[in-house]
């Protein structure tokens, strides 16, 4: 199994319900490809988490690579892992009004987050995802 995580930025074609139109095509693709995570959207930056088996990351990392809906793709970590960590979340969605979002909306995933090692990840993401996109 593969895990990739990474932030982006979102573009102007992301649009109104954009980002609720990217997760109900991630949660039936998802499912189908047995993949899991998390899409953490701050309301300019994009952070995900996306993990399973090795050929379906790949495939549907390229496809949201080339998505126009958002931009600066930097791939955080990208590594082999034994399990996923997320098995209940197709690709859960996590929605912050600011960085201090963690503590109020963040709060059911802080344990797996943490149990994965993702936790400084998610933190530095939390610090910085408005600022880069400024
Ligand atoms: C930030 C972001 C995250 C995305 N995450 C996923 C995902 O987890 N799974 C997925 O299938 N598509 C995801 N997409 C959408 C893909 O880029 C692409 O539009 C989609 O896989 C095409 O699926 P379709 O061929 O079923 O329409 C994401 C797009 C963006 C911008």
């Amino acid at each position: 199994m593969r895990q990739i995580i990474y932030s982006s930025v979102q573009t102007p074609e992301l649009g109104e319900g954009g980002v609720f139109e990217i997760i109900q095509t991630s949660v039936r693709n998802n499912t189908a490809k047995e993949l899991r995570g998390f899409l953490i959207y701050s309301g300019q930056s994009f952070f995900q988490v996306l993990e399973g088996p090795d050929d379906a990351v790949s495939a549907v990392f390229e496809a949201i690579c080339k998505d126009p809906r958002h931009m600066n793709i930097e791939v955080l970590r990208d590594q082999t892992i034994q399990q996923t960590h997320f098995e209940r979340w197709a690709m859960q969605r996590i929605a912050l009004q600011g960085g201090d979002g963690w503590a109020a909306s963040l709060g059911a995933l802080e344990e797996p987050v943490r149990e994965a090692g993702i936790l400084p990840f998610v933190e530095e993401f939390l610090e910085s995802g408005s600022a880069k996109a400024a």
